[in-house]
């Protein structure tokens, strides 16, 4: 059995997914999930890109103990020297560096001669070099570069030391038969490649991510970098958990090993998912809802009489798991306590108390508080940042008026302590209530897109309301809760103007090209 490393970057990556924007101490809870999962690296973010990013890959690099945390880096001195102040107090630092290698990168994007992406690489990997053990450099749009050139360059930064060499399919255009075909001519071809470890990642434009990353491991990659959900720059990246669950199920054909802990693999696609607003199609591969159902009267009968006939992953071999009820209406602080510390999420006593307050509030209403019920709470507590004075809904009323369309009165707490309040109508609920937040904040707010989901199942389960929103020109995710829709709603589009309160408190953003 071959070891493969599993290199995650939901966070680096991921991150750059259309409209997802995390704040720091969502980040952590997403790294410290990753860590969880057993992932062997986690690419943190790119602490060049700006004050938020850096301050979140130092955060994770300072809390992360058993992954090694990595962070990208141009090939600029100024780059390499943010990420070594961001790494320099994790346990296991890796640099990743990056510059592109193809024709049509070097001529229109980077205005450079293949000799000048050269030494510009082997410079700046020996530059990373004296400062770190481990430096990953990656040949941008390798599958659309000449494989000449790229050995001939590869060859040279292994020199300089490099210790991981990354090819990545950076716009997804590569197929499995010739991304493998890739990878072997360079096993074969560089003579120093033994000195280090080879890395595949792949962009799923035309659907084949997943595929030609164990095209790639087939044929010499002993590491893959991958995404959770899937997510990623346009279409994304491989997904971790399908890559994963592969090569455990067909085990017989792949002898290779990775040290994920497959059941953490649902609790993390929840929290990616939550976290990020990108939500999980029914159908998809592993963690969809309907990954583990059968529709047809003939694959219920099989399953019924043997579970094999139609299914070839257990939902408990990813920990998918019913949505068990957590304690009923009369469970004291000490049960409750016991209960949660069974997430190992890192809860304080303040924590503890807060999810307590919002699990009773919550069990009058509601007839069964599932797991997923507490598990949303907590999530929201443990990614609040609450230094910054922020808006807070005090509270609504909605009227539906068939004739004269439906009014909402609603009273919110400004950041500076006032309570303002307006009526105005719209032409539903959710319009309403968005039209008299938006006549009293002092912003530019446009709506740009609104989901509503259901934590779990059943009438009273809780909603989740998801939103995006442009909040002075800047697209802002909101997430909201509740076990009512428009009070969920209210939450989601207040939390999508805090999110960029924070934002704009914390960075000072600077562009990024390559
Ligand atoms: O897709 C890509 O090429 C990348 C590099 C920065 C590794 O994400
Ligand atoms: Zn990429």
């Amino acid at each position: 059995m071959a070891d493969i490393q599993i290199f995650d970057t939901t966070l680096r990556d991921g991150e750059q997914s259309p409209g997802v924007n995390l704040n720091k101490s969502e980040k952590l809870e997403i790294a410290k999930q990753l860590e969880r999962l057993g992932v062997d690296i986690i690419e943190a973010g790119f602490p060049a890109a700006s004050e938020g990013d850096f301050e979140a890959v130092k955060l994770i690099a300072d809390s992360v103990k058993h992954s090694s945390v990595t962070a990208l880096a141009r090939t600029h001195q100024k780059d390499i020297d943010r990420a070594y102040e961001a790494l320099k107090d994790t346990e296991r630092p890796r640099i990743h560096i990056f510059l592109a290698t193809s024709p049509i990168h070097m001529e229109y994007k980077l205005k450079m001669t293949e000799e000048e992406v050269l030494n510009k690489s082997v410079e700046m990997v020996t530059y990373a070099k004296e400062r770190f053990p481990e430096v990953e450099f990656s040949a941008e749009d390798a599958t659309r570069s000449d494989i000449d050139f790229l050995c001939r360059l590869i060859e040279q930064v292994i020199d300089a030391g490099a210790t991981v060499i990354n090819l990545p399919d950076t716009v997804g255009f590569t197929t499995p038969y010739e991304y493998g075909r890739m990878f072997k001519i360079i096993s074969e071809t560089v003579p120093n490649i033994d000195k280090v470890n080879l890395s595949c990642h792949c962009h799923d434009d035309l659907g084949m991510a997943v595929a030609n990353s164990i095209a790639a491991v087939e044929n010499g990659a002993t590491q893959v970098e991958c995404a959770v959900n899937g997510i990623g720059e346009r279409a994304g990246n491989a997904a971790l958990e399908e890559i994963a669950v592969a090569l455990e199920i067909r085990k017989d054909f792949y002898p290779y090993e990775t040290s994920l802990i497959l059941n953490e693999i649902k609790r993390t696609s929840d929290i990616v998912s939550k976290l990020t607003g990108m939500y999980i199609q029914a159908n998809k591969a592993v963690i969809g809802r309907n990954a583990y159902a059968h529709e047809s009267g003939i694959h219920q009968d099989g399953v019924l009489k043997n579970a094999e006939t139609y299914e070839i992953i257990t939902p408990e071999l990813v920990g998918v798991s019913e949505n068990t009820l957590f304690l009923g209406k009369h469970s004291g602080r000490h049960a409750f306590k016991d209960k949660v510390m069974e997430f190992k999420l890192d809860l304080s006593e303040d924590d503890i108390t807060t999810a307590f307050k919002k699990f009773k509030l919550l069990t009058d209403h509601k007839k069964e508080v599932t797991e997923d019920d507490i598990y949303t709470i907590l999530m929201e507590i443990k990614t609040a940042d609450t230094d910054i004075p922020m808006y807070k809904l005090e509270d609504f009323q909605v009227n539906y008026g068939p004739e004269n369309g439906t009014e909402s009165e609603v009273s919110l707490r400004t950041p500076d302590g006032r309570v303002v309040s307006n009526k105005t109508t719209g032409s539903g609920s959710v319009d309403a209530l968005y039209g008299t937040i938006k006549s009293l904040i002092d912003m530019e707010l446009n709506l740009i897109d609104y989901q509503l989901n259901s934590v779990g199942r059943g009438k009273d389960a809780l909603a989740e309301a998801h939103l995006q929103l442009k909040v002075d020109g800047q697209v802002m995710n909101g997430r909201g809760s509740a076990q009512d829709v428009i009070e969920a709603s209210a939450n989601a589009y207040i939390n999508a103007v805090n999110r960029y309160l924070i934002k704009n408190t914390e960075e000072k953003s600077v562009s990024v090209s390559s």
